[in-house]
C-alpha cells in the first residue's frame, strides 16, 4: 500500500525522505518518488521499483539548510506502475503526494481539462494539485486555496502539498487514511502515513483525525477540523519498536491483515459503484461481447473465491461458469472455445500454475481477464484486461484481505454483467449496491467475537481433525475456513458442501472430530441445520456459526442479523480467520510465516 513521508528542517532533506521511504517498504510499493523545496527552488526524483533505483537517481542531490520536503513510495490503483505515474505529482509550482482513492477524480478532471490544463499521469492524484493551483488564483493565499480544495475531494485520502507560493510549509489533509505528525527537540518536524519512519526521529507525535488538515511550518502546526475550528495537536509518546509498529501494535501481519479488511474492501469497492451501477473503468466495453461462459482458473484461496464467484456468476449474470484448479487444468488437455470468457485469479499475479493456465487461454485465443493484488505482476502484463482488488501487500503468509477483496471484486463483477446482460432488474441492482456498501461493516472485528475465539480456541487444539461445513456459496467459505486452519496450525480439516456429509464422511464422526458448521439465515437455512443436527445426533462435537440460535450445539458463535446472504458470507470469513488465529496461536506456531509454505509459489 502507498506511503507517505515528509519534512521540514535544516538536515539533509533527501537522506531523511529516502529513509522514511525505507521504513515504509514493508507495505509493498511498485514505485516512488519526492520533492524539496528549498526556497524557490524545486527538486524532483522518481524511479519505478525499488528504493535503490531512487537512491541511485538522488546520489548527487543535496540540501544545505532550511527545506521541506514529501516523499512517497506507490502501490498503482490508477494507472499503471510507471514514472509518469508516480507521485509526487507537479503542477505549475507545486507538488502533492496522496494515499488513497480521489473518488470524484473524473469530474474534477474533466473541468480541469477543459480548461486547457495539461494532465502527465492516468492518476487520480494529479487532480489534487491541479485544482490547488486553479484555486490559487482567486484565493487571498495558498492556505485557503489549499481548504477550498480539500473540500472539492470525495474518497479518502492521505495528502501532502508544497507550494512555491507558500515555501517553508507543507500543507496537510487527512480523511479516511491515516497520517501523523511528529516532532523533536532539534524543532524538525516530520510527516508520515505510519509510525515508524519517525522512530529514532521523532520523540512525541500527533495523529490526525478524519476532516484534519491544515500545514505545518518550521515554528507552527497549524490543524482545522471538518467545521474549520482550528484545534491543538494532541501529542503522545512515540513507542520505539519497530517491528510491533510495523503489525500497527498487532501480534502478527496476519492479524493486523484481519483487521485492515474493512478498510482495504472500502478502497476495492471506491469509485466503482453508483447509485445503480457498478463501474469498472479499467474493462474494455466490448469484454463482455459473445461470451456465453465463464471459466474461472486459480489456486489455493484464489480458487476458493473462483469458486464463490462461480455461485454468483450463475445466480445474478445468469452466465454459465466454471471453475478449474489451475495445476490440474494445464495438463488435462481441456477443450476452450472462444465464447468463454478465461478469468485468472491470483493474489500474487505470479503463481505458476495460474500463469500457465493464462497462457494457454491466450493461445487458444480466449478473452482473458485477470482478477489480481498487482499491477504489472506477470498476469496482469499477460491478460487482455485486468481488475485490481487494491487488498495492499499482504506479508501474513496466509491469505486474509485477499480473499476479502476477491470476493468483494466477484460479486461486484456479476452484477456489471448483469446490468450489462439484462438479467437483473435495475432495483435489484440498486439493492445489490447498497449491500456492497455494507460489506466494510459486516468484517469490522469486534472485541467480543475476538474474545470469545480466544477463549474456544482452547477447546480445539486436538481431536483427530475438523469439518468445515456449509451450503451454496458457504461452501466454498468452508473450504477457505479449512484451508485457513490447516495452514497455521497443522491440524487436519476439510471443508465439505453440509448435504455431502452423509455420503460417506459422517463414518467419521465421533467426540473428538470437530465440526465447524455455518448456518446462515438467509441460505438455506433449514437444509443446513438438518445436516448439522445429523452430525450433532452421532455425537460429533459441534461449532455452529449462525445469527440464529442453535441449541444442539456444543459451541456456539452468534453472528450479525443482516439483510443478505452475502453480509452473513462476510462476517463469518472473519470469525473462521480469527479462529484459526488464535488456535495457531495457543499451539505456539509461527502465525504469518507456518512451515513448508510460501508467499508466492513461482514454480510448479
Ligand atoms: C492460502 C494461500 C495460497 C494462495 C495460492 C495462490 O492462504 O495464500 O493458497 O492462495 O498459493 O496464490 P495467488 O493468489 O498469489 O495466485
Amino acid at each position: 500500500m502507498c506511503g507517505i513521508v515528509g519534512y521540514l528542517g535544516e538536515r539533509n532533506t533527501k537522506e531523511i525522505l529516502l529513509d522514511g521511504l525505507k521504513e515504509l517498504e514493508y507495505r509493498g510499493y511498485d514505485s516512488a518518488g519526492i520533492a524539496v523545496l528549498q526556497g524557490n527552488d524545486f527538486a524532483n526524483y522518481k524511479a519505478v521499483g525499488k528504493l535503490i533505483n531512487l537512491e541511485e537517481k538522488t546520489k548527487d542531490f543535496i540540501t544545505k539548510g532550511f527545506a521541506v520536503g514529501i516523499g512517497h513510495t506507490r502501490w498503482a490503483t490508477h494507472g499503471k506502475p510507471n514514472e509518469l505515474n508516480a507521485h509526487p505529482h507537479l503542477g505549475e509550482e507545486s507538488y502533492v503526494v496522496h494515499n488513497g482513492i480521489i473518488e470524484n477524480y473524473a469530474e474534477l478532471k474533466k473541468e480541469l481539462l477543459a480548461d486547457n490544463i495539461p494532465f502527465l499521469s492516468q492518476t487520480d492524484t494529479e487532480v489534487i494539485v491541479h485544482q490547488f493551483e486553479k484555486n490559487l488564483k482567486s484565493a487571498k493565499n495558498a492556505f485557503e486555496a489549499f481548504s477550498t480544495t480539500i473540500q472539492e475531494l470525495e474518497g479518502a485520502y492521505a495528502i501532502l502539498l508544497v507550494t512555491k507560493s507558500e515555501p517553508n510549509t507543507i500543507f496537510f489533509a487527512k480523511e479516511g487514511s491515516p497520517m501523523l505528525v511528529g516532532i523533536n527537540t532539534e524543532g524538525e518536524k516530520y510527516f508520515a502515513s505510519s509510525d515508524t519512519p519517525l522512530i529514532g526521529q521523532c520523540s512525541d507525535v500527533n495523529y490526525f483525525e478524519d476532516g484534519d488538515y491544515g500545514y505545518v511550518s518550521a515554528d507552527e502546526i497549524a490543524i482545522f477540523d471538518r467545521e474549520s475550528k482550528q484545534k491543538k495537536p494532541i501529542f503522545s509518546k512515540l513507542t520505539q519498536n519497530k517491528l510491533s509498529a510495523q503489525k500497527d501494535g498487532y501480534r502478527f501481519f496476519m492479524e493486523k491483515e484481519i483487521y485492515e479488511q474493512s478498510d482495504v474492501i472500502s478502497d476495492t469497492l471506491m469509485g466503482r459503484l453508483s447509485e445503480d451501477a457498478v463501474i469498472f473503468d479499467e474493462l474494455d466495453k466490448n469484454l463482455f461481447d459473445d461470451i456465453h461462459e465463464i471459466k474461472l482458473c486459480a489456486c489455493g484461496t484464489s480458487y476458493h473465491s473462483a469458486l464463490s464467484a462461480s455461485y454468483l456468476f450463475e445466480r445474478y449474470s445468469k452466465i454459465k461458469t466454471s471453475v478449474e484448479i489451475a495445476s490440474e487444468f494445464r495438463y488435462r488437455e481441456p477443450i476452450m472455445s472462444k465464447d468463454t470468457l478465461f478469468i485468472v485469479i491470483s493474489q500474487s499475479g505470479e503463481t505458476a500454475d495460474t500463469l500457465e493456465t493464462l497462457k494457454m487461454a491466450k493461445k487458444a485465443g480466449l478473452k482473458t481477464l485477470v482478477i489480481c493484488n498487482v499491477d504489472n505482476s506477470s498476469m496482469v502484463r499477460l491478460a487482455d484486461s485486468s481488475i485490481l482488488t487494491r487488498a495492499g501487500i499482504e506479508k501474513g503468509v496466509a491469505s486474509t484481505k485477499a480473499f476479502a477483496t476477491q470476493v468483494t471484486v466477484f460479486w461486484m463483477l456479476s452484477l456489471y454483467v448483469a446490468k450489462l446482460h439484462n438479467t437483473l432488474s435495475s432495483q435489484e441492482i440498486a439493492k445489490q449496491i447498497s449491500l456492497l456498501r455494507e460489506v466494510p461493516a459486516s468484517v469490522k472485528v469486534n472485541d467480543e467475537m475476538h474474545e470469545k475465539m480466544k477463549r474456544l480456541s482452547k477447546r480445539y487444539l486436538h481431536g483427530h481433525g475438523f469439518f468445515f461445513i456449509g451450503r451454496d456459496i458457504f461452501f466454498p467459505l468452508a473450504l477457505e475456513g479449512a484451508l485457513k486452519l490447516k495452514e497455521i496450525s497443522y491440524l487436519h480439516a476439510e471443508g465439505y458442501p453440509s448435504g455431502e456429509m452423509k455420503h460417506g464422511p459422517i463414518a467419521l464422526a465421533d467426540p473428538e472430530l470437530f465440526t465447524i458448521a455455518l448456518l446462515p439465515e438467509h441460505m438455506l437455512y433449514e437444509k443446513a441445520k438438518s445436516n448439522v443436527e445429523e452430525l450433532s445426533a452421532r455425537d460429533s462435537t459441534v461449532c455452529v456459526i449462525s445469527p440464529k440460535i442453535f441449541t444442539k450445539a456444543d459451541d456456539f458463535v452468534q453472528t450479525a442479523p443482516h439483510k443478505d446472504y452475502m453480509l452473513e458470507f462476510f462476517e463469518m470469513m472473519v470469525v473462521l480467520q480469527v479462529l484459526s488465529l488464535e488456535i495457531s496461536i495457543r499451539l505456539g506456531n509461527d502465525v504469518d510465516m507456518p512451515r513448508n509454505l510460501a508467499k508466492s509459489v513461482t514454480v510448479e
